[in-house]
């Protein structure tokens, strides 16, 4: 907070001034006793918590009032590990409370979702592309401008298409007659956080911090080095939109190709697992698995921001996500392969989120290789850890949701479940091998004793590793 003396000065006088009293810490003058979490979710809330954990007074705000009245109780909606501890501990403390609409603070965070549109479309030479849903981000800035004071730091942590701090957030927060940059602080700063292991690695990771000027960048670094012990990097705003979209995207084309070697594989009676295995025996190959298509809110959604804002420059991000969005229809012509028509079958779904070990169902492959499932008449019995999935609405017709019994299972179409009831059909059936002159064919051969089950490109192990 401004004391009395600093009252008038700008934000860069007020920097220098700072610098002079602290030449060697190169630190601006903000005092982050109170900041604003807008958006509790699976980014917000961790955050919100960790900043509490340090002593910080931390207001949580989000739009949903069950949400509110849950963590005011000390309880958690959503899954992590070690979420549950840590919200219980900053409202037992006293210094986390959650509310509808942010009060005046020191510094204020948005972590609202940017999904995509789901009935918009951008089109470019023929190609339909998807565009970027940045209803939320627009209502949490909004909602700071009653109460944004000079001097303020604001954070947009939202993945977001670039340039989103300079041409959509800075402009909004500006109609309160403060110059972003020049009356308060203003950043992009990405989460690269790997669900499951959020607490951990909120703190750990490396984190970018892009301001509008330098000394918004500076104030960023000095806020998450209240808790961050990795590197922090400072640089300019659109930079940082653009490494987290980078990131994800490299992942996403990666996955692409893996996913299209598993359909050559396929045709030419390959086990793609071992393929790709010897394959990465190459010093400079490092092939991802492949798996029934990319999920999640980041790696199958980020992408679109890219072909979203330079359609004729992103023919190959453009045409990765064709691919990945396309594996679930791959996925159930295997399926078909096996069991023929597939009008009256019962088939188990093993696993429903995007990934092992979260409850996040958001872009599952899964839960499309289900409805095409449905479409061809099947019955779907969905097996799921997780109670969040029994409501959610992602699944336009009811999925039977509980563990079929072992007499009822005819089909494990790909699983986050590593251990099947041995009495379950283990193999996805094989086109058969073209016939060799030279080889005895290996169709059906088991590569390292892995369950050749296709697995969510989003998974943990291995080097499909993604956040
Ligand atoms: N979840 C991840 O692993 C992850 C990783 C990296 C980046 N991100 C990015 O972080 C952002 C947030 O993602 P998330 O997973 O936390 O989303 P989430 O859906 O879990 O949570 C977002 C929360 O924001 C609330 N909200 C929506 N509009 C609001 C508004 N106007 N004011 C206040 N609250 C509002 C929602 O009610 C919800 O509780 C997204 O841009 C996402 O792409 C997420």
């Amino acid at each position: 907070m401004r004391t009395p003396k600093t009252q008038g000065l700008s934000l860069k006088a007020l920097c220098e001034l700072c610098r002079k009293k602290q030449p060697t810490q190169n630190r601006c003058i903000v005092n982050f006793n109170k900041i604003c979490v807008i958006g509790l979710g699976y980014i917000g809330l961790p955050t919100a918590s960790t900043f509490a954990a340090q002593g910080v007074d931390v207001l949580g705000v989000d739009v949903n009032s069950s949400i509110i009245e849950t963590l005011n109780q000390g309880e958690i909606h959503i899954h992590e590990p070690g979420l549950r501890d840590a919200v219980t501990k900053a409202v037992q403390s006293e210094k986390f409370k959650a509310a509808l609409k942010p009060q005046e603070a020191d510094a204020f965070i948005i972590a609202v979702p940017t999904p995509f549109h789901e009935d918009k479309y951008g089109e470019y030479n023929g190609r339909t592309y998807k565009l970027a849903d940045m209803t939320a981000v627009i209502a949490a800035t909004e909602s700071i401008l009653p109460v944004l004071r000079k001097g303020n730091l604001v954070v947009l942590e939202s993945t977001s298409p670039p340039r989103t701090t300079i041409e959509l957030v800075a402009p909004i927060l500006e109609r309160s007659g403060l110059k972003a940059g020049t009356d308060f602080f203003l950043c992009y700063s990405p989460e690269r956080v790997l669900p499951g292991q959020i607490m951990r690695e909120l703190i750990e990771n490396a984190r970018v911090i892009g301001g509008v000027t330098p000394e918004s960048a500076q104030a960023g670094a000095d806020l998450y080095s209240i808790f961050v012990k990795g590197q922090i990097i400072k640089t300019d705003s659109s930079t940082a939109e653009m490494v987290k979209l980078m990131e994800n995207t490299y992942r996403d084309v990666n996955i692409a190709i893996a996913n299209e070697f598993s359909r050559l594989a396929d045709k030419f009676g390959v086990d793609v697992w071992e393929a790709v295995s010897i394959a990465n025996l190459h010093p400079r190959v490092k092939i991802l698995s492949p798996g029934p298509g990319v999920g999640g809110h980041c790696i199958s959604v980020d992408p679109w921001f890219f072909v979203e804002t330079a359609p004729e420059l992103t023919p190959l991000i453009y045409q990765s996500r064709q691919v990945n969005d396309a594996q679930p229809n791959f996925v159930v012509d295997i399926v078909q392969r096996a069991l023929g028509s597939l009008k009256g079958k019962t088939i188990a779904a093993l696993g429903l989120a995007y990934k092992p070990d979260v409850d996040d169902l958001r872009e599952s492959p899964a839960g499309e290789v289900a409805h095409l499932l449905q479409k061809q008449g099947a019955r779907v019995h969905a097996g799921s850890r997780s109670s969040r999935m029994q409501t959610c609405p992602v699944f336009p017709s009811p999925l039977l949701l509980k563990m079929p019994s072992a007499t009822q299972t005819r089909f494990c179409c790909w699983s986050n479940i590593r251990s099947l009831p041995a009495s379950s059909p283990r193999r996805l059936p094989k086109r058969p091998k073209p016939e060799s002159p030279l080889m005895p064919s290996t169709a059906g051969k088991k590569p390292n004793g892995r369950l050749p089950v296709l697995r969510s490109s989003g998974s943990a192990r291995g080097s499909n590793r993604v956040s």
